[in-house]
């Protein structure tokens, strides 16, 4: 699978994709994350790529002309099945979603800034727009690195069987069960005996229990 990251801030993006998971699942070659300085695309000798908002109004808008040259470029050289612009308006973020990109072979993402970009660029590239919650960041970049992490997670080989992506929390509607791990006593504070009881059947079937409770004291609405 591939993340072509269209940004202005290429170098936010360095880190996050440089470690652990991302970072094995780019060894492995079941990810390809390559990211593309928008400005590489302006044609005006400024290099710049936002202008004041037809109309009046606060804050700039990023332009059209270096998106699109970066998009089609993109489009030239393979398909993609998705164009996806990271944006507080958008679609929020969720597991279902993250499954269904999963599966996907070729995605593009749009890091926005400013006031926001030209909607010609929504209205003519985008297939899809996705918020991460609803609170405002400085860009998209941040954004982007949520949406990779928690798509690629799920791409089958990046995790090991053991940690499989499909016993995360919000994969069955309900929140993982607590964990423990050595001390079993810590200054008294212990940990529950089932779990030192080598009853595998009684164990799970406590981890279901403390799943189900910890989703209706948390998440009520995840429980249908
Ligand atoms: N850009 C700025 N804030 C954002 C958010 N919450 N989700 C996605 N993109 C954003």
């Amino acid at each position: 699978m591939r993340f072509d990251i269209i940004t202005v801030l290429p170098g936010l993006l360095n880190s996050p994709f440089a470690h652990s998971i991302l970072q094995r699942a780019q060894k492995k070659g079941l990810a390809e994350i390559v990211v593309h300085n928008l400005r590489d695309y302006a044609t005006n000798k400024h290099k710049s790529v936002d202008d004041y908002p037809f109309g009046g109004g606060s804050g700039m808008v990023m332009t059209i002309e270096p998106f699109a040259l970066c998009i089609e470029k993109l489009k030239g050289e393979r398909d993609y099945d998705e164009v996806i612009f990271l944006t507080p308006d958008g679609v929020t973020l969720n597991q279902p979603i993250a499954n269904q990109l999963s599966i996907k072979q070729n995605i593009i993402l749009l890091c926005g800034h400013y006031k926001g970009i030209d909607q010609r660029i929504r209205d003519l590239f985008v297939t899809r727009e996705i918020s991460i919650g609803d609170y405002v960041l400085s860009g998209g970049e941040l954004p982007a690195a949520v949406l990779v992490d928690a798509v690629v997670r799920l791409i089958p080989g990046v995790l090991s069987d053991e940690t499989s992506a499909l016993s995360d929390s919000f994969q069955d509607d309900l929140l993982d069960a607590p964990v423990y791990t050595r001390p079993a006593d810590w200054n008294g504070h212990k940990v529950p005996d089932i779990l030192l009881s080598g009853n595998t059947p009684e164990i799970e079937k406590w981890r279901f229990e403390q799943a189900v409770e910890r989703t209706k004291e948390r998440r009520p609405d995840l429980l249908k």
